[in-house]
């Protein structure tokens, strides 16, 4: 018992470690570089980064969120397959009386872009077309006219 504690106090310890070395060794490990190119990764990763600060709290790491917190999986979402204006819409306005907090002010476009690409070809999710910062400027022009 109090081994199997020690264990996983063990692993959790490795894991946090290996977190921190975010190196490119792991950025080449996540992004296929047959379907990517080298500039396009670097989006993907700065939304890989982004995802983990300011969304994995309640989406999970995985993507497969927390239904207690209301929070659903991002992994197979509707949203985040389907039309990408309707993706940034939510994360710029939030959603369920705050419980997905808006990040149009607290995100300039270009990371709220990125974080959209990493969500959009992660754990499974497949599209092709990033998306600029150009294109969540436009959304948030339609929002407010
Ligand atoms: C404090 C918890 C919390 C954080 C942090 C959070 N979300 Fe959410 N998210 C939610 C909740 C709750 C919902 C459901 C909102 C609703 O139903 O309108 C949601 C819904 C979503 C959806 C819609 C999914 C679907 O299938 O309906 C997307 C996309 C999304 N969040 C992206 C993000 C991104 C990107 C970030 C980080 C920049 C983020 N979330 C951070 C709680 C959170």
């Amino acid at each position: 018992m109090k081994l199997k504690f020690i264990s996983i106090l063990l692993a959790s310890g490795l894991q946090a470690a290996c977190g921190h070395q975010d190196s490119e060794q792991a950025a080449a490990a996540r992004w296929d570089t047959s379907v990517w190119r080298p500039a396009q990764i670097r989006k993907l990763e700065h939304g890989y980064r982004l995802y983990r600060q300011k969304c994995a709290a309640c989406h999970l790491s995985s993507g497969q969120g927390q239904m207690t917190l209301g929070a659903p999986a991002l992994k197979g979402s509707t949203v985040v397959t389907g039309p990408v204006n309707i993706h940034i819409a939510k994360v710029i306005h939030g959603g369920n009386n705050g419980r997905m907090p808006a990040f149009g002010a607290s995100l300039d476009d270009l990371s709220i872009a990125d974080v959209i690409n990493y969500e959009r070809n992660a754990w499974g999710n497949h599209d092709a077309r990033l998306v600029t910062a150009e294109q969540v400027r436009r959304v948030k022009q339609l929002l407010t006219d």
